[in-house]
């Protein structure tokens, strides 16, 4: 045990440390989760942006230890020409994390490491929170994500969660895997990173060019639009002023625009004063599936 501690502080004046098995990273870990340290865990699929390095750094603020894996789930794709253009660039993605600090361990598994020989989602039951929006338009998505969140998290073991509200029913499954799983680690919602133009950071953003990221800005747009008209307009003539300015933009494929109540992420075109609603948006660009999302008020 007092092996592995000496290693961490040792750790702390090298290079970066990426570990590639569970095993590797439960042998330094568990020996800190017993002394009562904070781990905190930050889990991306790598092509890292601003995004990413804010969860980052909040955790590194608020955790004695830093855990970031970086691993591009399958199981969560349910278009396999989406999984082989997912941006891939490790030595990127180290680069950027050892800019913020050199005791970040990264943690960058096999998927037979994570999975064992059997790289297949569990069947999950979110209810209603699983099945509109992303969970009606990527079937079988969230169960890949909870399976891999799931798993990430035996490895990790991790105090304290971060997940962006870029992905909000994403983040609201995470919670409610931990309650179904009886986990005690904290999920740290972390509010949506956007360029100075109002574009929110994704890694898909990577495939667009310039052209089409100044196009990708309609998202924005039509979000910012809806919350400026929430208290005037009803539910469904936002909706419709929002397919109208897609209408205009051919060069997008609307999946959805929908409003829903954050309890429940049921979409609804009723609006009940006691609750607080989200406006939940995704579009195809060029063949590049982006989300985005704004709380109304
Ligand atoms: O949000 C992501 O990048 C992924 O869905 C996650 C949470 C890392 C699981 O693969």
């Amino acid at each position: 045990m007092q092996i592995a501690v000496n290693i961490l502080i040792l750790l702390d004046f090298c290079a970066m440390t990426t570990l590639h098995t569970k095993e590797e990273l439960q042998t330094l870990l568990g020996p800190e989760k017993q002394n009562q340290k904070c781990i905190g865990f930050v889990p991306t699929m790598g092509a890292l942006h601003q995004g990413h390095l804010t969860l980052v750094s909040r955790a590194l603020k608020e955790c004695d230890h830093v855990v970031v894996s970086i691993f591009v789930n399958p199981t969560q794709f349910n278009n396999a020409e989406d999984l082989a253009k997912y941006p891939r660039h490790l030595d990127h993605d180290l680069t950027l994390l050892s800019s913020l600090s050199k005791s970040i361990l990264v943690f960058a598994p096999s998927a037979e490491n994570i999975y064992g020989n059997q790289i297949s989602a569990r069947q999950y039951d979110f209810g209603a929170l699983g099945q509109h929006m992303e969970g009606q338009h990527r079937p079988g998505h969230f169960d890949g994500v909870a399976t891999v969140v799931s798993l990430l998290f035996d490895a990790v073991n991790p105090d304290r969660a971060y997940f962006g509200e870029k992905d909000y029913q994403q983040l609201r499954i995470v919670e409610t895997l931990v309650q179904i799983e009886q986990r005690d680690t904290v999920i740290v919602p972390c509010s949506i990173a956007r360029n100075s133009e109002g574009l929110a950071l994704s890694s898909r953003n990577e495939r667009l060019d310039d052209k089409q990221l100044k196009q990708a800005l309609l998202l924005a747009g039509v979000l910012n639009e809806a919350s400026k008209n929430f208290s005037t307009h009803s539910f469904q003539a936002i909706k419709n002023e929002a397919a109208a300015a897609f209408k205009k933009a051919p060069e997008f494929e609307l999946e959805y625009f929908e409003i829903a109540d954050v309890d429940s992420l049921v979409p609804t075109l009723t609006k009940d004063p006691e609750k607080k609603y989200r406006a939940f948006i995704a579009a195809q660009l060029g063949g590049v599936r982006l989300i985005d999302n704004l709380e109304l008020n």
